[in-house]
């Protein structure tokens, strides 16, 4: 069983982003500006976007962090978002999810002006992106597709069974996996809460990705020997031994499947770290996709 190390991997791609911003630097150019908007104290979304946001000045980008209070109404972050779509000097930002539950999310990521949408949720650029034109893509599948090339997976005529159909994770990769290329052109099956027995789907698959966020969740008995296993899960289990009171744990019971899987990505330091530095090539990228 060989790990899939998305921590050294995203510090190759962070260097090789460095260096390019050295390059933009050194032609008189200003670096990339990404910024941020984060409403509310949600710790997991703190810790993310703290991270967002000390990856920028690692690599050399300008970054903005926008706090707003949980009790934003609506129309504020609107305004903001408005705000974010008229600056020059700002070549792509996020909204944080989730969002509070008084905020339409639909209503926000249609306010994002397209050509800044550096997340890739717009349904412009979702659309875009199933019809494999070139347009950011969302960046969690992204690092999985760029994990699966780097170690040089084979995916092409796999059975790929995703656990999980969320805007963000399973919906985009279940499309990336099928499309035209390789990494690419799987046979691709969806499962989901409401998947009567996934184990019959996850016992035949070549490649499983699991993006559904219950811990621990897949274990030896649902897999077949030399499965390809990408754990996107990321949840905090509560942990007194542990100094910060929780641990992170992912979907899979990592000592049950370790002997018959092929590749796993580990939680943490397996996708999670991936995110962000497809995050900044994304945002490297806005100013050759805009439109
Ligand atoms: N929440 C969890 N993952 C993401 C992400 O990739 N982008 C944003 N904006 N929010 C998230």
């Amino acid at each position: 069983m060989k790990i899939i190390d998305g921590k050294a991997v995203s510090n190759l791609i962070k260097d090789e982003i460095k260096a390019e911003v050295e390059g933009i630097i050194s032609k008189g150019h200003k670096p990339p500006h990404l910024a941020a908007i984060l409403v509310g104290e949600d710790g997991a979304s703190l810790t993310y976007v703290g991270s967002k946001v000390r990856s920028c000045k690692q690599i050399g980008f300008n970054s903005t962090l926008v706090k707003l209070s949980e009790d934003i109404p609506e129309s504020e972050l609107l305004k903001k978002i408005q705000e974010l779509n008229d600056n020059d000097d700002i070549d792509g930002f996020i909204v944080q999810l989730p969002l509070p539950r008084h905020i339409n999310e639909e209503k926000v990521l249609l306010a994002i002006d397209p050509n800044k949408d550096v997340d890739g949720f717009h349904p412009t650029n979702f659309g875009k992106m199933a019809l494999n034109m070139k347009t950011f893509i969302p960046a969690t599948p992204y690092g999985i597709m760029e994990l699966l090339k780097r170690y040089e997976i084979d995916t092409v005529g796999k059975h790929t069974v995703v656990i999980g159909r969320s805007h963000i994770v399973g919906r985009p990769i279940s499309i990336l996996m099928n499309t035209k290329g390789s990494p690419g052109d799987s046979t691709v099956t969806v499962v989901h809460s409401r998947t009567i027995n996934i184990e019959e789907f996850t016992k035949n698959a070549d490649i499983i990705i699991s993006a559904l966020g219950i811990p621990d969740f897949l274990n030896a008995n649902m897999i077949k020997e030399g499965v390809v296993i990408i754990d996107v899960g990321i949840s905090r289990v509560k942990d007194d031994n542990h100094p910060k009171g929780y641990v992170i744990k992912g979907d899979v019971d990592f000592e049950s499947v370790k002997s018959k899987a092929s590749y796993i990505t580990p939680v943490p330091g397996g996708v999670g770290p991936m995110t962000i530095a497809m995050l900044l090539k994304n945002t490297l990228q806005s100013r050759e996709f805009k439109s």
